[in-house]
């Protein structure tokens, strides 16, 4: 067997709890990332660990895909997923989050994939699909994590908004200072109609999401 491999990492300038949140967000990707992916469902979901089905399009080779992927909590630095494919791959993926200091992270993500020894020569397909990916895909979540990152510091909360901007009242007095954002799993989400159906992309295209 040979081993595929990428290697991935960029700054942020956010905490890394709210990478965190990101990574959990399930119901984003069919947003956010409309580009790529389809529908996904939740299969099973319970404190750091959530099994999801996805259903996406790869980038440079244009192909239609779907895994089931397992997703968990290594430590509060480290998240692992894999992602079984349908053709019988296995995608591993460890995404480690460094502190940069109160308001920035680093995040490196290391992509693995057993292969029989013959596909070794796919290695630099590999490697371009997984940066592609990667990238396009960051383009996507930086704003959405900034912005998650700002509207917490003023009192955000799911569902609910920002209080005083509900209520018109006006700034309080420290709304905007640091304010830590907890890693509280799984995430709140939008009830699946019917229940078990999962979730399908809104539109197929747009020139702007609002998300
Ligand atoms: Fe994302």
């Amino acid at each position: 067997m040979a081993v595929l491999t990428a290697k991935c990492s960029m700054d942020m300038d956010c905490p890394k709890e709210v990478v965190v949140w990101n990574y959990y967000d399930h119901e984003h990707v069919v947003g956010t990332h409309y580009k790529y992916y389809s529908a996904f469902r939740i299969l099973a979901e319970r404190d750091d660990w959530c099994l999801v089905e996805r259903y996406y399009k790869l980038p440079v080779i244009n192909l239609r895909a779907s895994s089931l992927g397992f997703m968990y909590m290594e430590s509060p630095s480290l998240i692992r997923s894999v992602q079984y494919g349908k053709l019988g791959t296995v995608l591993e993926q460890e995404i480690q989050l460094e502190h940069l200091g109160p308001e920035a992270c680093r995040v490196t993500s290391t992509y693995r994939m057993e292969v029989p020894d013959f596909a070794r020569v796919l290695q630099p397909l590999f490697a371009r699909v997984i940066k592609r990916w990667f990238q396009d895909t960051w383009v996507e979540d930086a704003p959405m994590r900034v912005r998650r990152w700002k509207v917490w510091k003023l009192g955000f909360r799911d569902f609910r908004g920002i209080d005083y901007v509900n209520e018109k009242s006006g700034k309080p007095d420290g709304a905007g200072s640091y304010r830590p954002h907890p890693v509280r799993l799984p995430l709140p989400k939008t009830p699946e109609s019917p229940p078990g159906s999962g979730y399908k992309r809104p539109f197929d295209k747009s020139v702007e999401v609002g998300y």
